[in-house]
C-alpha cells in the first residue's frame, strides 16, 4: 500500500531544489507516498465539477474536525472555535502580529526554520529557549522558561508540539505546568501541532494546548490534515481558539490580509477526518518499521546518534562531527537530508523517512557503504 510515487515532473520542492545534484531527496517534510484513497476520491469528485470558485467551510466539514478532536484527543471542541487558514506558517506569524505587542516571543531551539524566523520577521524580539536531551527526553529548562515568561515584554510563546526536529511529544504533565505558567504571567500560547497525528510511539499521549484548563482562555492550537495525510500542497489548516475575544481579535488581524484556504484543502480535510483513520493506522505501522530500520543502521555508524522520536516521520540525527560535516558525509553518500544548521544545530541533520521501504533501504545502504569505505573520523 505504501509504494513509492515517482514525483518527477510534478514540480515538487523536494526534487526541484537540488535537481542538478544526483542526491536522494530526504529533506522537506512531505512523503513520497500516495495520500489515503478516501482523500484522492474526494478530490477527484470535486475536480469533476469544473467550477472552482470561492468556497466557505461548511457544517459537516467543521463537524469532522470536532469529531476528530474528540476521537483522537478526547477534546470536546465547538465548531465555532475553528478558524480555517491557508497554512500553519501564516497562522503563527499572524499570532505574533495579533498577540505579541511588538515584544519578546519565546520559541524552542533547535526548531523548524520558519518558527525560528517568525518573531524577527514580524518586528519582535526572538527569545530562543534551548531544548536539550536530559537522558530520557528533550526538555527545556523550566526555570529559564519561567524567567522568560515573567519578562514584562513577553506576551506570547509559540511551541512546536510534537517538536520539530526532535519529534518529542510534550507530556500531559508538561502541558499542565506550561499552562499554569502562562496563566500566572498572562502569556498567550500559540501551539503548532501540525505533526500531532503522526505518533509513532503508541504510548505517547498528545495533549492539545486548548484542552488544558489554564490554557483554554489563552491559546491557539494549530492543526492540519496536511502532514498526516500528505496533502501539504493544498494550503489548508485550522486554528482552534476556545476563547471568543482571542478568536475575534485573531480573525480581525488577518481580515483581508490572510487569504482563504484552498477549497480543495477543505474537501481533503473532511474526507481525511471522517474516513481516513484506518489508512492512518496502516501508515503509522509503515513509518514505525521505517523508523526501526533508520535506528538500526544510523546507530551503527561511527559518530552518528539517533534517538527514535515519539512522533513525525523525521529522524533528528546528531553527530560528534564538526559543523556541516555530517551533512557533507550524507551528501557524499548521495543523500540530501535537511541541514541541521537551519534548525539551529549545524552538527546534526534531519532525515525524512516518509517514503517506501525500498527507497529507504537504498539510502541506508548508500550511507553504510560510504561509512565503510571512508570511515569518517571525529576530530
Ligand atoms: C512544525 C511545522 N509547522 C508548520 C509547517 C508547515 O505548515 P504549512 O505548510 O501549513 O504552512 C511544518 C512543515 O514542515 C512544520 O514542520
Amino acid at each position: 500500500m505504501f509504494d513509492f510515487i515517482d514525483r518527477r515532473n510534478t514540480h515538487a520542492i523536494k526534487l526541484e531544489k537540488y535537481r542538478d545534484q544526483p542526491l536522494m531527496p530526504m529533506w522537506v517534510a512531505d512523503m513520497d507516498l500516495a495520500t489515503a484513497p478516501c482523500v484522492s476520491k474526494a478530490l477527484q469528485s470535486r475536480m469533476e465539477h469544473q467550477v472552482y470558485g470561492y468556497t466557505h467551510p461548511w457544517p459537516s466539514l467543521n463537524q469532522s474536525v470536532v469529531n476528530w478532536c474528540q476521537q483522537e484527543y478526547d477534546w470536546s471542541i465547538e465548531a465555532d472555535w475553528i478558524v480555517w487558514l491557508p497554512g500553519v506558517v501564516p497562522s503563527f506569524n499572524l499570532a505574533i502580529q495579533a498577540f505579541a505587542k511588538g515584544g519578546r516571543v519565546i520559541t524552542q531551539e533547535p526548531n523548524y526554520p520558519p518558527l525560528r524566523a517568525a518573531a524577527k520577521l514580524r518586528g519582535c524580539t526572538p527569545v530562543a529557549l534551548p531544548v536539550t536531551f536530559n537522558g530520557a527526553t528533550w526538555q527545556w529548562d523550566w526555570q529559564q522558561l519561567e524567567q522568560e515568561l515573567a519578562h514584562p515584554e513577553c506576551h506570547l510563546i509559540i511551541t512546536c508540539n510534537p517538536m520539530n526536529p526532535h519529534g518529542t511529544v510534550l507530556s500531559p504533565a508538561d502541558m499542565a505546568r506550561l499552562g499554569a505558567l502562562c496563566e500566572q504571567y498572562q502569556v498567550v500560547l500559540c501551539s503548532d501541532e501540525i505533526h500531532c497525528d503522526l505518533r509513532l510511539d503508541a504510548s505517547s499521549v498528545h495533549t492539545p494546548a486548548g484542552l488544558v484548563d489554564t490554557l483554554a482562555a489563552r491559546s491557539l492550537t494549530l492543526m492540519a490534515a496536511s502532514k498526516t495525510f500528505n496533502v501539504a500542497g493544498l494550503g489548508c489548516s485550522f486554528a482552534i481558539i476556545p476563547d471568543n475575544a482571542l478568536r475575534q481579535h485573531f480573525r480581525h488581524c488577518g481580515h483581508d490580509l490572510v487569504p482563504h484556504p484552498n477549497f480543495l484543502g477543505y474537501f481533503a480535510a473532511e474526507a481525511a477526518f471522517t474516513q481516513g483513520r484506518p489508512w492512518l493506522s496502516d501508515l503509522l505501522g509503515h513509518l514505525r518499521g521505517n523508523q526501526h530500520r533508520v535506528a538500526e543502521v544510523i546507530n551503527g555508524l561511527s559518530g552518528l546518534r539517533y534517538r527514535p522520536q515519539a512522533a513525525t516521520f523525521l529522524a533528528w540525527i546528531e553527530s560528534d562531527f564538526g559543523p556541516g560535516e555530517a551533512l557533507r558525509y550524507f551528501n557524499e553518500a548521495g543523500i540530501m537530508p535537511s541541514d541541521g544548521k537551519d534548525f539551529g544545530d549545524p552538527c546534526s541533520v534531519r532525515l525524512n523517512f516518509g517514503t517506501d521501504r525500498a527507497t529507504l533501504e537504498q539510502a541506508l545502504t548508500q550511507l553504510s557503504d560510504y561509512w565503510r569505505q571512508n570511515r569518517p573520523e571525529v576530530s
